[in-house]
């Protein structure tokens, strides 16, 4: 489905992320996992097409598209939730959505929003309220709404779980798994292991834009300990 080969991205000189091999299979969940400031986002947002190519190359479905826009891409069922998930906080919550199908027709925009909303029945309550009004759990499913409203094949999710309660993670998992079902392809980005490690095909754990492991969902779990103080995580569990 995507192919990252030696692909390196970043800010103008600042180079984010440096010669990134991965494949991603139809169908699969990968998760991408880093400390603050590995690239996960970056990562994240080059496929999107938001963030500059230095160098290498980024296969979708067989075709090159890196330099396409992110129009296009959208339109080519690539879809991603960003960190701190960027809703128009202004607009009700239908109409983020519609924002979210304006590279559809009408009508598969409307077929779109009746899937979503069987996903999210908790969005429909609120159809006609405030996304800057509404709860850190339910604009998260919003969120991902809006990205499901392009339709797409390739679902990028930055920060799945960031800063939810552990029953509106349940919920947002439970979606994901759900949608993956579906054939949804999707890559998840996570800075918590063992969550994203459950639902995971594969893992790839970046270090200041580098892969530093890469494996099986089935290996991670059997390393987890290694790929907490890959993450800096074990250090701070032995101090606590
Ligand atoms: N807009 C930007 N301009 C310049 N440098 C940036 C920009 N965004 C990110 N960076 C830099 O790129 C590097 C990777 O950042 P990125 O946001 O991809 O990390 P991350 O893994 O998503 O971290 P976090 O877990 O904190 O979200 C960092 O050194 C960061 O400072
Ligand atoms: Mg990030």
């Amino acid at each position: 489905m995507l192919r990252l080969d030696s692909l390196s991205c970043g800010y103008g000189a600042m180079q984010a992320v440096h010669g990134l091999d991965l494949h991603v299979a139809k169908g699969s969940i990968t998760t991408l996992l880093g400390a603050n400031g590995a690239g996960k986002s970056s990562t994240i947002m080059c496929i999107a097409g938001h963030v500059a190519v230095h160098s290498g190359e980024i296969r979708y479905k067989d075709r090159k598209i890196t330099d396409a826009s992110p129009m296009q891409r959208i339109k080519d069922g690539i879809s991603v939730v960003p960190e701190g998930r960027r809703l128009f906080p202004n607009l009700t919550v239908k109409e983020n959505l519609i924002v979210g199908g304006y590279s559809r027709s009408r009508d598969e925009s409307n077929r779109e929003l009746e899937r979503m909303l069987s996903i999210f029945p908790r969005l429909e309550e609120r159809l006609g309220q405030r996304a800057g009004s509404l709860s850190g759990g339910e604009q998260q499913m919003l969120a991902i709404g809006r990205a499901l409203m392009s339709k797409p094949e390739l679902l990028l999710v930055d920060e799945l779980s960031l800063g939810l309660m552990p029953k509106i993670i349940d919920i947002c998992y439970r979606a994901i798994a759900e949608l993956n079902k579906d054939g949804l392809t999707i890559i998840l980005v996570e800075q918590s292991t063992h969550r994203a490690l459950e639902v995971a095909d594969q893992v790839c754990v970046l270090e200041s834009g580098r892969t530093v492991w890469q494996g099986t969902s089935d290996e991670a779990q059997n390393n987890v300990k290694m790929i907490d103080s890959l993450l800096g995580l074990r250090e701070e569990t032995s101090d606590a």
